[in-house]
């Protein structure tokens, strides 16, 4: 029997209804959620990522702004916009959008953002805090994720999760928000040796690495959940993900499609962070 899809457009409509309620509490208290969202340079993929977040803001009723440089931007003009960013109080999440041009140093710019308004939960604060068990604003995309097993009421505790990809944006922070809800995680990286023995123990299959269709249905447990972060344009111009869906689809019991499985997800949660950031400002 072919897999159950788990559509993220649903659940993230669903979410986002919700979201938009809350929002206009919080605006009816005099504090309308605002993210700023940077981008530096014109990496195709990351204007339509910048895009689609701003849209996304719109659609909730929340206040944004998009602030697009050039890829000769310094780094200290970026700082310097963070700065300003930091004490603006109609903003309540900024978002720097990576990958940074190499001339930027991301993690001083990652540092550089207010941990209260760090929505994408990378600042070196959020990321112990979320180490040590505290998440304040968790990482979206691993967040969506956990919303997604959630919503199918997946009974964590004591599953098996293998995560491929070791990121600090997915992997480990998926790693860290698998454990704390009591699975046992194994983390796989590029150099693992063996990968199918390890993605074929997992209950819960976690996929960001980037390498499109990777993992194929004879490397996943029959009725395992597999959940599949990558977004790869093919030749053709679709798109796919880091899991071959035509052959995993067989055997997994449950699975997210690209597109419309994680990508919806994470900018819902950012939507969501971005909330509970105007929520604290506004001492909700
Ligand atoms: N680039 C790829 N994913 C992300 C993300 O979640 N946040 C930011 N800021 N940049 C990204």
């Amino acid at each position: 029997m072919p897999a159950q899809l788990l559509d993220g457009n649903i659940l993230s409509k669903k979410l986002r209804a919700k979201i938009a309620a809350r929002g206009a509490i919080v605006t009816a208290k005099g504090v309308r959620p605002g993210l700023a969202v940077i981008v530096v340079g014109d990496n195709p993929a990351s204007q339509i990522y910048v895009r689609n977040k701003v849209k996304a803001c719109e659609d909730v009723g929340f206040h944004s702004v998009l602030e697009s440089f050039s890829v000769e931007l310094g780094e200290a003009e970026l700082l310097a916009r963070i700065a300003t960013l930091n004490a603006d109080p109609s903003i309540h999440g900024i978002l720097v959008q990576l990958p940074l041009p190499e001339h930027i140093a991301s993690e001083r710019v990652l540092e550089a953002i207010a941990p209260q308004k760090d929505v994408d939960g990378f600042h070196i604060a959020n990321a112990g805090a979320l180490m040590v068990g505290h998440p304040q604003f968790k990482p979206c995309t691993p967040y969506g994720c956990m919303k997604i097993l959630e919503n199918i009421d997946y009974p964590i505790r004591g599953a098996r999760a293998v995560i491929v990809g070791a990121s600090n944006i997915v992997g480990k922070p998926m790693a860290l928000l698998l454990l704390q809800a009591g699975a046992t995680v194994t983390i796989c990286n590029s150099k693992t040796r063996d990968l199918a023995h390890h993605t074929k123990d997992a209950d819960i299959l976690v996929v960001a690495t980037g390498k499109a269709k990777m993992i194929t249905g004879d490397m996943i447990k029959t009725g395992a959940v597999v959940i599949d972060v990558g977004i790869n344009r093919m030749p053709d111009g679709k798109l796919c993900g880091d899991v071959d869906f035509d052959t995993a689809k067989y055997i997994a019991g449950w699975i997210t499609p690209v597109p419309g499985g994680v990508g919806p997800m994470t900018i819902t949660m950012l939507l969501m962070n971005t909330l509970e950031a105007a929520e604290k400002a506004a001492k909700l």
